[in-house]
C-alpha cells in the first residue's frame, strides 16, 4: 500500500469502519489529501501525504478527496487524478481511477476534475456533513451552495443541511491509540534513527561541522530505506545546544563542546524523535557531567511514571521535580521545591514540555486534556516521548560560569502497554560510561 508497506490493506479498511461508525448511517464525511507546493517555477517540494488522509485511505497521492457515506450502497469514494501520459512521461507514473478501486478498496471513483459536479450529488443524499471548513476552497464553496440549496428547496421537500461537523477530532481520537503494526513502524523509524545515531556516536566530533554530522545521520537513514526525516534534524553544538529547534547545523564543533541531536528518520510514514547529547571530544567536563545526570535522572523518574491510568502530565510533573532538586543542587536556584515548583523559576532553564503523542507527525494528533479540562489518561497503545533537558546560554546572567553554553535533552519514545510501559528507544545509548570515549 504504502511506501514501506508496515500496515496491512486490511487494517485502513478497519480503519475506514471504524471511522465510518463515527459518522453514523445517513451522514457524509469528506476529507482532503494533501496538494504539492510549488518552490518557484516548476519545481516542487517533495511531497508527503497528509497524516490523517493516509490514516484513512493509504493513498499517496496529491489533489486527491476521499467521500465515506457509511450505509450508502457505495460508502467509500475517491477522487483522483486520472491519468495523463504527458505528466506521466514528465514525473511518473498515476494511479489512476481503476487502480483506486483495485488496490485502495474505493467502491467508486472520479477524476477529481469531476468534483465540482459529483460531490454536490453525494452530499445531497446526506444528513449531516463532516468536513474540516477550509481545507480546500472547491469544497468549502460546494457546501456553502448546498446549504443554501437545502434551505431555499425546503418547501418543496427535503431536509436542510443544518449539521456541519469537523471530523479531525474523530480522527485523532483514533490516530492516538497505535494497532501493533503501528508501533511496528514505529519501532523500525526507531531503530533506523539509532543506525544512524550509533554512526556519530563514537565518531570523533571535534573540528567537525554540524552539517557533516546531520550528512552522517541521514545517510544512513536513506541507505536504510527511510524516504525522509520526521522532522528536520537538530544538530546543535555548543551553544547552539540551547535553541530547542536549532535547525542551520552550519558551526563547527568545538572541543569542549556538547553536541546535541535531536532527529527521527520516517518509516511508512511513521516518525522516530530522539535525543541524545553527547560530549564532542569523548569527555564530558564536570560540569556538563553534574547537568547530564541530573537531566538523564529526570527522564528515568518520568520513563518511570508513564503507566495506564496516570495523566498525560504525570511525566512532566515528575521530571520538573527531579530538575528542581538539580538546579538548587548546580547553585541556580534556592528555596524550597514547592515554591520554585508554584512560581515556574525553573522555566528559564526548562522551558518546554516534556511529551507530546508521537505516530504519523511527530508532534501527532491527540488532545492533553479532555473537554472538561482535566488531563487525559494514559492507556494502552499510546505511544509518547519523554524529553526532559536543561539549558544554560550563554547570554543568561546570574548562573554559574561554567554552565554557560550547556544544553542537554535526552528523548526516548514510550509505548504505554497494558502493565506498564516499554521504551521503545532504550537501545540507543545515553548512561554516560556508553557515550563517552
Ligand atoms: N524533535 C522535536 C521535539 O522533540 O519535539
Ligand atoms: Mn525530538
Ligand atoms: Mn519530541
Amino acid at each position: 500500500m504504502s511506501s514501506n508497506n508496515t500496515i496491512p490493506r486490511e487494517e485502513f479498511t478497519n480503519r475506514r469502519n471504524q471511522f465510518m461508525k463515527k459518522i453514523g448511517d445517513g451522514n457524509i464525511a469528506i476529507l482532503v489529501s494533501g496538494e504539492e507546493v510549488i518552490r518557484n517555477g516548476d519545481v516542487y517540494f517533495p511531497f508527503r501525504q497528509n497524516s490523517s488522509f493516509h490514516y484513512l485511505t493509504g493513498f499517496p497521492e496529491p489533489s486527491c478527496v476521499a467521500v465515506f457515506a457509511p450505509g450508502s450502497n457505495k460508502p467509500y469514494t475517491l477522487f483522483v487524478r486520472k491519468h495523463d501520459p504527458v505528466m506521466e512521461t514528465w514525473v511518473g507514473p498515476r494511479i489512476g481511477l481503476r487502480k483506486a478501486i483495485s488496490q485502495y478498496d474505493a467502491n467508486q471513483t472520479f477524476d477529481i476534475n469531476e468534483l465540482s459536479s459529483e460531490l454536490p450529488k453525494l452530499i445531497k443524499m446526506s444528513n449531516d456533513v463532516w468536513y474540516s471548513v477550509g481545507a480546500n476552497s472547491t469544497i468549502d464553496q460546494l457546501i456553502k451552495d448546498q446549504i443554501v440549496e437545502r434551505r431555499d428547496g425546503r418547501q418543496r421537500g427535503g431536509a436542510s443541511l443544518t449539521a456541519l461537523r469537523d471530523p479531525q477530532e474523530t480522527i485523532d481520537n483514533l490516530r492516538v491509540i497505535k494497532s501493533s503494526s503501528e508501533i511496528s513502524a514505529i519501532q523500525e523509524a526507531i531503530n533506523i534513527t539509532s543506525a544512524g545515531l550509533a554512526n556519530v556516536e563514537h565518531l570523533s566530533k571535534t573540528g567537525k561541522t554540524e552539517y557533516e554530522v546531520q550528512a552522517i545521520l541521514e545517510s544512513e537513514y536513506r541507505r536504510l530505506g527511510s524516504p525522509r526525516d520526521g522532522f528536520p534534524s537538530i544538530v546543535a553544538a555548543g551553544n547552539n545546544s540551547c535553541t530547542l529547534h536549532y535547525t542551520a547545523n552550519r558551526a563547527r564543533i568545538k572541543n569542549g563542546d556538547l553536541l546535541l541531536l535531536d532527529t527521527g528518520a520516517e518509516w511508512d510514514l511513521y516518525s522516530a524523535d530522539v535525543s541524545r547529547t553527547y560530549p564532542a571530544s569523548g569527555k564530558f567536563t564536570s560540569a556538563q557531567k553534574d547537568v547530564y545526570e541530573i537531566v538523564l535522572s529526570a527522564q528515568q523518574t518520568a520513563i518511570e511514571s508513564v503507566r495506564p491510568g496516570m495523566t498525560f502530565y504525570e511525566p512532566h510533573e515528575a521530571a520538573v521535580r527531579v530538575l528542581i532538586d538539580g538546579l538548587k543542587d548546580l547553585k541556580v536556584l534556592k528555596g524550597t521545591r514547592k515554591s520554585i515548583e508554584k512560581s515556574f523559576a525553573y522555566r528559564p532553564f526548562y522551558m518546554h514540555g516534556t511529551s507530546h503523542w508521537l505516530g504519523l507527525d511527530v508532534h501527532d494528533v491527540g488532545n492533553y486534556s479532555n473537554p472538561d479540562q482535566t488531563p487525559v489518561k494514559l492507556k494502552s497503545g499510546m505511544v509518547l516521548t519523554v524529553e526532559p533537558g536543561l539549558y544554560f546560554p550563554t547570554n543568561i546572567d546570574g548562573i554559574p560560569k561554567e554552565l554557560k553554553g550547556i544544553g542537554i535533552r535526552i528523548e526516548d519514545d514510550i509505548l504505554v502497554t497494558r502493565t506498564g510501559r516499554r521504551n521503545l528507544s532504550e537501545a540507543i545509548p545515553s548512561k554516560i560510561d556508553e557515550i563517552s570515549a
